[in-house]
């Protein structure tokens, strides 16, 4: 579904991405996982085309998208839930799932897709006028993940959503994203909560300081002594 091959990204001088290469099949969970600072954020950014590729190549369902402009990336079925949430503060819920629908024009399917995501958000239906600024943090990022929906994506790049989230909260969210999996969206997750991301993974990416250094199914990975120690606290 999406291949990205031998990309490079700069941010002036600084080199974030060095020749990153990765694909993600149809209907997977991907998790990619790495220190903070590894340049993980970035290489969602570039993907979702908020950052410009120096070379390299990003290729969605067979078409180049690399450096085009992100309403376009969207349009043909990636959604980017940014790290931070991003929610606008001073409109309700509501409001913002509408704006995550501002390139559809079919009303009627709009209308469904609300229905769908208070379903899966019932916390969401709950609180549709309230401003979203007052949500607390968990609530936030179901609001950031059913805009991100409302955009009828094809794949979904989640950027750390359990960071700063209780435990009890951070298992609901990824018990959720495997919902969205299983109705047939497929999902790029970034998570520095390693254990949870390959729990719920089918395959892995491991990047450092730009490079991906390991890749394998989230049971290959989560049997290596080395990654073992390195991101999941050694148990
Ligand atoms: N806007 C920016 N300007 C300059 N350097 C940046 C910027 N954003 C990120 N970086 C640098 O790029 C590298 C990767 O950052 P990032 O992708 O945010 O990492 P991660 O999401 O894995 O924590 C880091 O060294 C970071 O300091
Ligand atoms: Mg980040």
């Amino acid at each position: 579904m999406l291949r990205v091959n031998d990309m490079n990204v700069y941010y002036g001088n600084i080199h974030a991405l060095k020749g990153v290469s990765l694909e993600i099949h149809e209907g997977e969970i991907v998790t990619l996982i790495g220190a903070n600072g590894a340049g993980k954020s970035t290489l969602l950014k570039t993907i979702s085309g908020l950052l410009k590729p120096k070379n390299g190549e990003i290729i969605f369902k067979d078409e180049h998208i690399a450096g085009k402009f992100p309403q376009l990336i969207v349009k043909r079925g990636i959604s980017h839930v940014p790290e931070g949430r991003r929610v606008f503060a001073n409109m309700s819920v509501e409001e913002n799932l509408e704006l995550g629908a501002y390139l559809r024009k079919d009303k009627k399917g709009i209308q469904e897709d609300f229905a769908k995501i208070y379903e899966l958000f019932p916390r969401l239906h709950e609180r549709r006028k309230q401003l979203s600024g007052t949500l607390s943090g968990g609530e936030q990022q179901m609001l950031a993940m059913g805009r991100a929906l409302m955009a009828r994506p094809r794949l979904l790049l989640l950027d750390e959503p359990s960071m700063g989230l209780a435990p009890l909260l951070v298992k609901t969210i990824f018990r959720i994203i495997e919902e969205i999996n299983q109705t047939g969206t497929t999902i790029l997750l970034v998570e520095q909560n390693a254990n949870m991301a390959l729990s719920i993974a089918s395959r892995a990416y491991v990047i450092e300081t730009g490079k991906i250094v390991a890749a394998g199914t989230a049971a290959e990975l989560s049997a290596s002594d080395q990654i073992r120690q390195a991101y999941l606290g050694g148990a």
